[in-house]
């Protein structure tokens, strides 16, 4: 979800403006003007009782694009123009939306240009109706209307107001800017779009015998919430997880493992596809040197337990001949940037983010610092939500500054 749409841009948008008859065809010319405004190219298609309310000539204007009107436009290669209008489309957006072409669209009819577009689009159609508070009440409109929304139609409004024929309540047009956010909404592309982003997260789980074993506290909060973000941006997520009770994000694969062997293997073979890999996991630095298969009987004795480094995954992945864009993790109980920068340094990363072990590991909040190229960006404490989104814009950046490059 999107919360501030101006921020948003429609730059290179194609949007097909369908009008049809209703007095608030007035609005859609406003609407036109401000999708214009945002750089998006708007083509207007008309039916034939929308040009008696407004003239083909002020969307003209306006958008500074020829408008249609004729299902058999003389210039429109093979004479196809309804295929050619809708695939350059993004998306037809219909305001307003009239009783007779919601009926229309509900009945696969195409009969005028624009329901013919519409029947041969591959792109979303958005509506917005508007209309006598009794025609849009009327059971025929309203199951029309259910039909279209089961089709996969977004049905935009009506508000509820005064309306032209001087009744009041449901059936007015939205406005202009009303319409202009949620087009902005639909249409946003995320940072990441199409871009395959590995992370892994939580703790892993060392065997000593086969009931016991090492591991840490981490809970896989962190680790969790960057994939969300990640999915928020429109990336193709695979989150390889270690044991954490956290229900995950509806990511492309996920892959569950419990020792860092184990998530080594995961990564090996998912890597060869990524774009960009988050190495959140709080791996074990170490292992059992054997794993007894049977449990271990207590003693008087004392017991030792041998141990042996466990490979670094992040290393590993740095070293590939051609690497993703790598992001590491470290938490630090003590001198957090000299330790960072040298980790940093030593697994040749273009990001590190480094948080206190005290303040980060299993806890809601944490503070971040961010070491890359350019020095040093503390994002300061708040939710891990939140900074896990602020993270994804770093990388985001990062990520598209050194494809740039
Ligand atoms: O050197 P240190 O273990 O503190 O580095 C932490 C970073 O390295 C984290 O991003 C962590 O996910 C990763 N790591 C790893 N494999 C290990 C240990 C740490 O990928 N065995």
């Amino acid at each position: 979800m999107v919360e501030n749409t101006n921020a948003l841009s429609l730059t290179g948008k194609r949007i097909l403006l369908g009008v049809s008859g209703g007095v608030a065809a007035y609005k859609a010319a406003e609407l036109a003007r401000l999708m214009t405004q945002e750089g998006c190219v708007v083509q207007t298609v008309m039916t034939e009782s929308a040009s008696r309310f407004v003239g083909p000539v002020t969307f003209q204007s306006l958008t500074g694009q020829p408008v249609f009107t004729e299902l058999w436009e003389a210039n429109a290669a093979n004479n196809m123009a309804h295929i050619h209008l809708s695939r350059n489309a993004d998306m037809i957006l219909i305001a307003p939306a009239s009783a007779d072409v919601i009926a229309k669209l509900a009945g696969g009819l195409a009969n005028d240009l624009l329901t013919t577009l519409c029947l041969a689009r591959d792109c979303p159609l958005m509506i917005a109706p508007a209309m006598n508070r009794q025609m849009w009440q009327n059971p025929a409109t309203q199951r029309n209307v259910d039909c279209l929304q089961r089709d996969g139609v977004q049905i935009l409004g009506p508000a509820s107001g005064e309306q032209a024929c001087g009744e009041v309540g449901l059936g007015r047009m939205l406005e202009a800017a009303e319409l202009l956010a949620i087009v902005k909404e639909k249409l946003y592309a995320g940072l990441l779009r199409g871009k395959n982003v590995l992370i892994t997260a939580g703790p892993t789980y060392e065997a000593i015998d086969v009931v016991r074993g090492i591991t840490n506290i981490s809970s896989g909060k962190m680790g969790y919430a960057i994939a969300q973000a990640a999915l928020d941006e429109d990336a193709k997520v695979t989150l390889i997880t270690g044991p954490t009770c956290l229900k995950p994000p509806a990511v492309k694969r996920l892959i569950n493992v419990l020792s860092a062997k184990e998530m080594m293997s995961a990564v090996i073979e998912a890597i060869d596809k990524m774009d960009i890999f988050i190495s959140v996991a709080a791996v074990a630095d170490y292992r059992a040197a054997a794993v007894n298969q049977k449990k271990l009987k207590k003693t008087d004795q004392k017991l030792v337990l041998e141990l042996v480094p466990n490979p670094d995954i992040l290393q590993h992945v740095t070293r590939l001949p051609k690497p993703p864009f790598c992001v590491g993790f470290a938490a630090e109980a003590d001198n957090l940037e000299e330790n960072a920068a040298l980790k940093r340094q030593k697994k040749k990363l273009p990001l590190l983010v480094a948080n206190w072990v005290q303040e980060a590991m299993g806890s809601d909040e944490t503070t971040l610092v961010l070491f890359d190229d350019t020095g040093k960006h503390i994002l300061e404490k708040a939710s891990k939500h939140f900074q896990a989104k602020q993270l994804i814009k770093h990388i985001a950046f990062l990520y598209g500054q050194q494809r740039d490059n």
